[in-house]
């Protein structure tokens, strides 16, 4: 089909492709034909993206073979929750899905870990395939098989590794993204650079965005991660460069600081936390902060050191009396770093903006 796709192989088991470009929703029938066998596909999105694609997308569907159900639910992380996800298990149980079904994430990261969840739950696994609509989701989330819905105790606390069975990524739906939820995802496209490509970081300085390339890098760097340890027992952590602040700030906002705006908040209080404790091959705060400030980002926050290290100890990512944190040395090289859970709130001070 198109020349401008880009294609990324996934090596994990199963192995699947994201596919990256334009014009994908509208041909996602056809595509989904070289995966999938003629099925029932359940079209799950939220109330801000329904009106934007999901005809589109059952319209190609449909044309394609498939039979196609949709149900929509309210937009927000308030909805990522088990009440919303009880109601799509009900509705697939109502629509008679059956194990060679499909269900279809149409939407950004909430969609995607939430529908994603009731894929891999749904009678213990029916196939799922993501159609990522912000950045967000194209760069991070509909890649790498974490799915979840937030529990009262926590964000993403309920969830279960499963891999998709394709990702067809439409960049096209990047156009109607207001830029505040465009910049979360810029966060994170900011924080693979900070990690493993100093160039990537580089065109967030430039303010060249060529979406595609920008997804397409990330995408490629992620898998990797991915493929050599899907269910982050090691490298996959580095991934949380910015988050355990990050997870912290949006924890004490209630959730109303979004996720990427809240990581690059962390990614800012990580960098210069580092710098102060010489765990940096030379300045790098700076040029991290500035690059955040460019692309619309917060680099710091307003709650105190011992609300957020407080917040990030009720973090899933604890384990005992050790936190791992993710430190930058470079632009494009980080480590992990275990430290006594005693120590994180000084950390988070040390890099608090004065
Ligand atoms: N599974 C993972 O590995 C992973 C990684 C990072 C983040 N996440 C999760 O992703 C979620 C955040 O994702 P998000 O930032 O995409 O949030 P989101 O899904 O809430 O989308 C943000 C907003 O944009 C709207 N929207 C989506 N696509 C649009 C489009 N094309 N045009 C106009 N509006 C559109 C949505 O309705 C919503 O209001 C969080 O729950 C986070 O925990 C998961
Ligand atoms: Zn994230």
């Amino acid at each position: 089909m198109s020349s401008c796709l880009q294609q990324i192989p996934v090596h994990t088991a199963p192995p699947y492709q994201v596919t990256v470009g334009p014009g994908l929703l509208r041909t996602c029938g056809p595509r989904l034909q070289e995966v999938l066998s003629p099925c029932r596909i359940a079209v799950i999105t939220d109330s801000h993206v329904a009106p934007l694609y999901l005809e589109r997308v059952c319209e190609s569907l449909q044309s394609a073979g498939f039979s196609v159900v949709s149900r929509v639910v309210p937009a927000g992380e308030q909805h990522k929750t088990m009440a919303t996800l009880a109601q799509l298990l009900e509705f697939l149980a109502e629509e008679h899905l059956t194990r060679t079904d499909c269900v279809a994430a149409l939407g950004g990261g909430v969609i995607g870990d939430m529908a994603g969840f009731a894929a891999a739950v749904y009678l213990r696994g029916i196939r799922c395939v993501q159609l990522p609509t912000t950045l967000l989701s194209a760069v991070d989330s509909s890649v790498g098989g974490k799915t979840a819905v937030d529990l009262s105790a926590g964000k993403n606390l309920a969830g279960a590794f499963f891999q998709p069975a394709a990702v067809l990524c439409d960049t096209d739906c990047l156009s109607t993204l207001p830029p505040e939820i465009l910049a979360d995802g810029a966060a994170e496209a900011i924080k693979t650079g900070v990690l493993c490509d100093e160039s990537l970081f580089s065109l967030f300085e430039s303010g060249s965005l060529d979406l595609p390339e920008i997804i397409a890098r990330c995408v490629t760097y992620k898998a990797g991660v991915v493929e050599r340890d899907p269910t982050e027992q090691g490298e996959r952590k580095l991934l949380n460069l910015g988050h355990t602040v990050g997870h912290a700030i949006e924890r004490c906002s209630g959730f109303a600081i979004p996720h990427g705006h809240a990581v690059a908040a962390g990614l800012a209080i990580i960098a210069r936390a580092a710098e102060t404790r010489g765990w940096t091959d030379g300045p790098l705060a700076e040029r991290i902060t500035a690059c955040l400030a460019q692309n619309g980002l917060p680099t710091g926050t307003d709650y105190s050191a011992e609300a957020l290290a407080q917040a990030a100890l009720s973090d899933k990512k604890r384990a005992g009396d050790t936190i791992t944190v993710v430190a930058p040395r470079q632009i494009g090289v980080c480590e992990l770093r275990k430290l006594p859970v005693s120590q994180l709130q000084s950390l988070i001070a040390a890099g608090l903006e004065v």
